[in-house]
């Protein structure tokens, strides 16, 4: 029996599916916790990622790396309690799943279980397959994760865009084809040549969704507080700012110091 409330119609992956064989852009951002997820839902947005990228944003750390799958759990179970309507994908965190498909089963059905998120998404092509097809099995969505892989920054020595070479750019074919035909039910493509991602999202039958991949794939994904403006310092250029909120925290805080310190917060009104 569902508990869903009966006025909102969950997206599911069945959804994103449809929205690309209508054609219908599909919009997507991060959220790592209750608060920031509950208004990214109300405003309509198709998925939800809780994404690894915590790992920087919410942690403060310079890479994915350091963030353990408890603290993802964390993370997404704050995120789920706030989602009524979008589809919630939690990224598995570097080393729970490279090892090898026991290991990565075991982590994917932790993260299933202990944060009702409702689907996973791992870094990698060919070098996964066997995790995919394991997880995929025991019957969670797999979402993909090919171009820049966050993961394998340490393998990349930079941030620049992927694949722009012949060879890399095949590559990320046959691995978005391979991702496509074991099932997994979307594919993120991370900062990679426009005419690239166009050709895997033509070629391929299921939804693929960019970040710094140009608009011609089936849907756009960013990170909530570099489109927020919450993060001033990482400016790339496939990023769109949305909103300053940086200046109107900073100015909205220094208010409250300046109230405090003068005695103007509380007044009277705002005492018993
Ligand atoms: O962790 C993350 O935020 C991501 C997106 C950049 C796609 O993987």
């Amino acid at each position: 029996m569902s508990t869903y409330s009966a006025e909102v119609k969950r997206v599911t992956t069945h959804t994103l599916q449809e929205m690309k064989n209508r054609n219908e852009k599909i919009s997507m951002l991060t959220a790592y916790d209750f608060s920031l997820a509950k208004i990214v839902d109300e405003a309509g947005i198709d998925a939800i990622l809780v994404g690894d990228s915590a790992s920087n944003v919410m942690a403060g750390h310079e890479t994915t790396l350091p963030i353990t799958l408890e603290q993802m759990i964390y993370h997404a179970s704050s995120v789920v309690r706030a989602v009524k309507r979008a589809l919630v994908v939690v990224d598995m965190p570097f080393g729970t799943y490279q090892g090898n498909s026991t290991e990565a089963l075991k982590s994917a059905i932790k993260i299933m279980k202990e944060s009702g998120g409702h689907a996973v998404k791992m870094e990698g092509g060919q070098e996964i397959k066997e995790s995919v097809v394991r997880i995929l099995s025991a019957g969670i969505p797999v979402m993909g994760h090919l171009g820049l892989t966050p993961q394998s920054i340490y393998k990349f020595g930079t941030y620049t865009v992927r694949a722009k070479e012949e060879q890399e750019a095949e590559r990320l074919i046959e691995d978005a084809k391979m991702l496509s035909d074991l099932g997994c039910f979307g594919l993120v493509l991370e900062k990679i040549p426009a005419h690239l991602a166009k050709k895997v999202a033509e070629t391929i039958q299921i939804p693929v969704i960019g970040i710094g991949a140009g608009n011609e794939v089936d849907g756009q994904i960013l990170v909530l507080h570099d489109m927020l403006g919450i993060n001033k310092e990482f400016k790339p250029r496939f990023l769109r700012r949305y909103a300053d909120l940086h200046t109107i925290i900073l100015s909205g805080i220094k208010q409250y110091v300046d109230d405090v310190r003068k005695i103007d917060f509380p007044n009277e009104k705002e005492q018993y």
